[in-house]
């Protein structure tokens, strides 16, 4: 709650740690265990990367998301070989990515089940309100989806890394986004949003 004498800092929660306690924790090989414990830390924005499976809209929850270039635009995914998505990329040569906002906690944690079914249908924008060149599943209430054409694909240890170019960007509107780090799902906070009502209640 906001209130008189609030700091910033209270409001945020901030670590109360001198540089002097910080602690080195170095590991000298990057073994499994500690590579994925370290990259538990990262806290990003969720996609839902969709194909066609079967004539019928498909999704995978995806967080190895990133732009490459902007001419030509081109993104970047990384997903587990063995996952049905991944076949389906293969085959279609096409698959869109939806970047969640925090209305889409429900699709995200639908479409990370392992080994279940993840039509989502239910969730797509119908292909009558979209523009006929768009081939890719749209999820509804995505703050932006890129219709994209596999360009390279190449397998990296466990997982296809792939390299789509944007066919074509679809942002409705502006909501807040979802994000997932250090094991749970979270919301962002606007500091400057706080600080200014911080600054109004002092
Ligand atoms: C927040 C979140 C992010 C994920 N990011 C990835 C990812 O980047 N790449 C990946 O291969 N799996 C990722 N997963 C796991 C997959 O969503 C999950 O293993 C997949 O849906 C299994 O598909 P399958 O049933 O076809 O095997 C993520 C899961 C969650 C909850």
């Amino acid at each position: 709650m906001i209130e008189s004498g609030n700091t910033l800092g209270d409001l945020l929660g901030d670590d109360d740690v001198g540089a002097d306690a910080a602690q080195w924790a170095l590991e000298t090989q990057a073994d499994p265990d500690t590579f994925r414990a370290a990259m538990g830390r990262v806290v990003g924005s969720v996609t839902v990367v969709t194909t066609r499976h079967d004539a019928r809209a498909w999704g995978m929850t995806v967080s190895a998301f990133s732009p490459v270039c902007m001419e030509p635009a081109t993104v970047l995914v990384c997903v587990n070989a063995r996952t049905v998505t991944a076949v389906d990329i293969h085959r279609e040569s096409r698959f869109g990515v939806n970047l969640l906002s925090q209305d889409q906690l429900s699709v995200s944690q639908l479409c990370s089940r392992a080994g279940a079914v993840k039509y989502v249908d239910d969730h797509v924008v119908a292909s009558s309100q979209l523009p006929a060149e768009v081939a890719s599943p749209v999820l509804r209430n995505s703050l932006v989806t890129f219709d994209c054409e596999v360009t390279e694909a190449r397998t990296v240890g466990s997982h296809l890394v792939v390299m789509g170019q944007v066919r074509a960007v679809l942002a409705p509107d502006s909501r807040r986004p979802l994000l997932y780090g250090q094991g749970r799902y979270q919301r962002s906070v606007d500091i400057e949003e706080l600080l200014t009502m911080t600054e109004a209640a002092a």
